[in-house]
């Protein structure tokens, strides 16, 4: 409890400067139903009971797990996924500070979950001034009962985020805990003039979050954070959907690399870059006798391999399919070293419902990668 105060005291500003660490700590004890540390979480059906000790830290917790059924021709089958978790609360913050909220703005919230970051913003604001909304009914069920038990009624909707949420348009400030691959249109359209949007915008990657402004003509502008972090995709179905079966190809081309495929996983700053070279791209381990190995996977059946070279240095490569995802890497590399490995901030992001692009430290540059529109999600 007390680090927890220390740490979220250290949060001064438009959000924590206003909201007691004490009421910010207890809000969490009291909306969280059941929630579990991720490591604790990995074989359970469903989040165990919180203990008091785990929610006074500055730790996610996972507050939902559903199980996911394998598809045919896979052996039947399932493996667990989250679907909900209470975010870390000074990321919390960092981000309701980096939403810079004022008197009278208008929030809308994608992914209620628990309702914490609700109550934050209700608390802040009032509860009129709030919008939430959630994919999972059950979560806006149980967020509802919890905030009102706790004196909070702002708008709680269960519907699918991308969509925005008309009724309360326009918004002035709208913050997603969920990311996205591309920003949805139908938040720029329901954003005010110089609406604020604050998300997490990443793939399988990489990514982290961004905070635009939407300008007077509705295109949206601005840079991503210093600070690394990651949320949850937004999906768009209730059900959690497997891996969709993907072609086979089976005339592979083998090539050396010099990139050493651990950077991916490991180096975010990496993985960041290379994300805008492999928007639809999901990536797997491959290891094999104790040397790392990584695959990549595209929808179109597109395949690489990277494992350490038996024969000499380097790794060695095996592509498949229409498009040679380790080229693109390598290309995500080479910009990377000859930028002298940029931090997350040097990256903007501009989004217009027509077109969106990653921009390499202004707008005009000309290192810009195209995001997929119309949005997608990946499975
Ligand atoms: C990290 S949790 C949110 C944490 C929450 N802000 C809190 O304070 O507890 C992410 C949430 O996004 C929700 N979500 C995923 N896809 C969504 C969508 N298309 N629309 C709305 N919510 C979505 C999930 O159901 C989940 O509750």
């Amino acid at each position: 409890m007390l680090a927890f105060l220390a740490t979220f005291g250290l949060c001064f500003g438009a959000v924590a400067g206003r909201v007691h660490p004490h009421l910010a700590a207890s809000l969490r004890a009291l909306l969280l139903p059941r929630a579990g540390r991720a490591a604790d979480q990995r074989h359970r059906a469903e989040p165990a009971q919180p203990g008091l000790h785990a929610v006074y830290t500055d730790e996610t917790l996972i507050t939902k797990v559903v199980q996911v059924q394998f598809r045919p021709p896979l052996t039947p089958g399932s493996y667990p996924m989250y679907t909900c978790s209470s975010t870390a609360p000074v990321l919390m913050l960092t981000m309701l500070e980096t939403l810079d909220v004022t008197d009278g703005c208008r929030v809308l919230e994608i992914g209620t979950g628990t309702g914490y970051n609700a109550a934050l913003l209700c608390e802040r604001l009032g509860s009129e001034y709030v919008t939430s909304v959630d994919i999972d009914p059950e979560l806006i069920e149980l967020a509802t009962e919890r905030l009102a038990a706790n004196g909070y009624t702002p708008t709680l909707a269960a519907v699918d985020g991308s969509g925005g949420y008309p009724p309360g348009a326009p918004y002035d400030r709208i913050i997603a805990t969920c990311g996205v691959l591309a920003i949805p249109p139908a938040w720029l359209e329901q954003a005010a003039p110089s609406a604020v949007i604050v998300v997490d915008v990443r793939g399988k990657i990489g990514g982290t979050l961004a905070r635009l402004t939407v300008n007077h003509d509705g295109v949206a502008t601005g840079r991503f954070l210093l600070r690394w972090a990651s949320f949850m995709s937004l999906r768009h179905t209730l059900e959690v959907q497997p891996p969709a079966p993907r072609p086979h190809y089976d005339e592979p081309v083998y090539s050396v690399s010099a990139v050493d495929p651990k950077l991916l996983r490991y180096d975010g700053k990496f993985g960041f870059v290379a994300q805008w070279y492999l928007p639809d791209v999901t990536w797997g381990p491959a290891s094999a006798e104790g040397e790392f190995g990584l695959q990549l996977y595209a929808p179109d059946g597109s395949r690489a391999l990277a494992r350490r070279s038996p024969t000499g240095p380097g790794w060695q490569v095996t592509q498949y399919g229409p498009r040679r995802l380790w080229d693109r890497v390598e290309e995500a590399h080479e910009f990377w070293q000859q930028a002298g490995r940029p931090s997350y901030d040097r990256f903007g992001i501009t989004a217009s419902t027509a077109e969106q692009y990653v921009w390499y430290d202004h707008p005009e540059s000309e290192h810009r990668w195209p995001l997929p529109t119309p949005i997608q999600t990946l499975s």
